[in-house]
């Protein structure tokens, strides 16, 4: 049988005109198998009767009935892209897919609370004069207790018996987690001449009986003033700023004795704590947040310097608590429970 080249024409003419007639992915199977499939598609049976031309037309007509194969073929690829793309369309167009929901937002860190509060007592007292020293967190017994004139067999140490280190010399139990920042006072007396003028801030740890005001693990802000004629008055004074700056100026503080082997005389300053009521009303409590006093002359005369000469204040302030008082924290554990439902508030 012969196929004249018109109706090689007609046939891909009918062809193309069925492909694009086909609706969708169906229509498109049923088409390829009715014009290329492998046993019965007409283009199929178009080339396998190549073989059948007379000789000399042989050539031209296989070369013309594969090139009718590639133009079917290329439309049926456009045909495919473009079904494609608009399916793509409709599904971004439509409501399954809604592209205007807004994306899940990032969710950006913060300084911590008591970070938050660490600074800004830092930036309180560098305002007024004071530099920043450190010290370090696992401190020797003679800094931390005998510096500070708390001896082995002093009844101070029982409030403080506390966290200490497998010792790498001789096997005395001599190194501990510091209780305090307090013997960075000795640190810095022993290192710089006066005036001395020395905030110190850092973690201390305690053995502690928590509750809603105590941790046994605290942050603490140690300051030291030494220089000539420093008096209780200066104490006074930069403590009463601090807690201005801290509180703003409608805030109650109260200082009362206490007792410190480092200071003589000693202090506590506590400040008022509002405590909501069931019934709605406010109540005041004084929670202390620090400890000072006078520095005792002993420890200035064992550090290098004259005590006739020289006097000075010191402080330790508990950074936790501040914060407490600050935001109105009922609690002072909710700090390190790591709970982000109380960390994200502030
Ligand atoms: N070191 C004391 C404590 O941890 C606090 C303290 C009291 C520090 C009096 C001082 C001070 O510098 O003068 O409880």
């Amino acid at each position: 049988m012969t196929i004249a080249v018109p109706s090689l024409v007609t046939l891909e003419a009918a062809a193309l005109a069925a492909l694009a007639a086909a609706p969708d992915a169906a229509g498109i199977d049923d088409w390829r198998a009715m014009w290329l499939g492998r046993q019965d598609g007409r283009i199929t049976g178009l080339l396998r009767s190549v073989k059948d031309q007379p000789a000399p037309e042989r050539a031209s007509f296989g070369g013309a009935a594969n090139l009718l194969k590639g133009r079917v073929e290329a439309a049926l690829a456009e045909k495919l892209g473009g079904m494609k793309s608009a399916a793509l369309r409709e599904l971004t167009t439509t409501a399954a897919l809604d592209v205007s929901l807004p994306g899940r937002p990032q969710t950006i860190g913060r300084l911590h609370p008591v970070t938050q509060t660490l600074r800004d007592i830092i930036a309180a007292f560098g305002e007024m004069g004071f530099r920043v020293a450190e010290g370090p967190e696992v401190e020797w017994d003679r800094y931390n207790f005998d510096a500070m004139r708390i001896p082995a067999d002093h009844p101070a140490r029982d409030m403080w018996d506390t966290i200490w280190v497998d010792s790498i010399i001789g096997g005395k139990r001599d190194m501990l987690l510091r209780t305090h920042t307090s013997p960075n006072q000795a640190r810095v007396m022993e290192r710089q001449a006066p005036p001395i003028r020395v905030i110190v801030p850092g973690k201390c740890y305690r053995q502690e009986a928590t509750d809603a005001t105590h941790e046994w693990q605290l942050t603490q802000v140690e300051g030291l003033a030494v220089d000539e004629g420093v008096r209780m008055s200066d104490l006074k004074g930069i403590l009463y700023e601090f807690a201005r700056r801290m509180f703003g100026p409608d805030r109650k503080i109260m200082f009362h004795h206490s007792y410190f082997p480092f200071v003589e005389p000693g202090v506590e300053m506590a400040i008022d704590w509002p405590v909501k009521q069931a019934d709605g009303s406010t109540t005041y409590k004084w929670v202390e947040i620090l400890g000072a006093g006078m520095v005792h002359p002993e420890i200035i005369a064992n550090h290098g310097h004259d005590p006739k000469k020289y006097t000075g204040f010191a402080f330790g302030l508990g950074v936790e608590r501040v914060a407490l008082l600050r935001w109105g924290i009922e609690d002072i554990r909710h700090f390190y429970a790591n709970d982000l439902r109380f960390l994200s508030q502030f």
